[in-house]
């Protein structure tokens, strides 16, 4: 059910937390289905809802950096100081994988020695793990590949009445999961492109290895090569000739008129302007709209794959993976 964000429901979203049960809620990325990341029952209810792979470890959203040493293991020197030089980046859309804590149940990393961390920014995601008063474990809250929700209602439409409790608070602002950088090799790791971009990461750290899709599917098996995807065929404008006799849906970057060839049922403009930030806010939302229209397919634009621009382009390739 979806509840508004008062003081109220939040001690209640807090509380159900602490008895083991499921949450969503939102962050500025997308929402997040939540639960105690020390109590393994109901982790493991997050798999069982999402049909999730049981190797495909969550991550772990915490309220302050106090909340950090009870899900770290030792750090190295190096790692203390990568963590120093990115925790300006902290709260916002960035996670980072760390070595775990022994303390955390293994069934939150998916087996793995390490961890994913993220601090969220959103004021109520804040107040919600406050409330919680625990490191709470969330994946997005849709199933296993299919869109991620940026409004409570996707998360709704995802879950029905399985999730007793779903905060709202609004329309994400960013619109795409968070970066995931992994700090536990010789160098930090893009795992996956987000709204903290490569160059961001590259100007706080130097050097920054790039996301790579072979080893990266073996370290973060979330990584898959195909993703974040509709029911619909989803195809980029102009990739081959518009298909006669469909019909389409369009997802428009900017304010470009229609090519004549195609007779879109449907367009969604994302940003009038084209703007990067603004197109990945509204992406999913967009795909969604489209994807329940029950079209025979969806056409969408590109971007050139710079800042959050990349961050955008890798989710429709994987949308678009067979
Ligand atoms: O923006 C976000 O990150 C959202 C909100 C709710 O925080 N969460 C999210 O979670 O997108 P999820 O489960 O949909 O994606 C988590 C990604 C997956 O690609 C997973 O493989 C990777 O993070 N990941 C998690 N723990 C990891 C670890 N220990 N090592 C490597 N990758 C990890
Ligand atoms: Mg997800």
């Amino acid at each position: 059910m979806i509840l508004e964000a008062s003081t109220s429901n939040i001690q209640k979203a807090g509380l159900a937390i602490r008895a083991g049960y499921l949450v969503a809620f939102p962050t500025e990325t997308v929402y997040g289905v939540g639960a105690d990341a020390f109590n393994p029952t109901a982790v493991e209810a997050i798999y069982a809802l999402k049909g999730r792979p049981s190797s495909n470890p969550l991550i772990v959203h915490i309220a302050s950096l106090e909340w950090l040493p009870q899900l770290t293991g030792p750090l190295s020197a190096q790692q203390q100081q990568w963590l120093a030089k990115l925790t300006p980046l902290w709260p916002g859309p960035l996670s980072l994988v760390l070595p775990r804590n022994v303390s955390v149940p293994s069934i939150v990393s998916a087996g793995h020695p390490t961890i994913a961390i993220r601090m969220p920014r959103h004021t109520l995601a804040q107040e919600f793990l406050r409330a919680s008063g625990t490191p709470v474990a969330a994946p997005s809250a849709n199933r296993s590949n299919y869109i991620s929700p940026t409004t409570a209602a996707h998360v709704q439409a995802e879950f029905g009445e399985a999730l007793p409790i779903i905060l709202d608070g609004g329309p994400c602002a960013v619109g795409i999961e968070s970066t995931v950088l992994s700090l536990v090799g010789p160098i930090p790791k893009l795992l996956r492109l987000g709204s903290v971009s490569y160059s961001a990461l590259q100007a706080l750290l130097g050097e920054v290895e790039p996301p790579d899709t072979a080893s990266t599917q073996t370290i973060s098996p979330g990584m898959g090569a195909k993703h974040y995807s509709p029911r619909t065929a989803l195809q980029y404008v102009g990739s081959s000739p518009a298909p006669g006799g469909k019909r389409m849906g369009l997802i428009r970057f900017d304010a470009q008129p229609v090519e004549a060839t195609l007779k879109p049922e449907k367009i969604c403009t994302l940003s009038e302007a084209g703007d990067p930030e603004e197109i990945a806010c509204r992406l999913y939302a967009a795909l969604r709209e489209l994807d329940d229209l029950g079209l025979d397919l969806i056409l969408v634009d590109r971007c050139a794959r710079t800042g959050v621009g990349a961050a955008i382009m890798d989710r429709l390739d994987r949308a678009m993976a067979l």
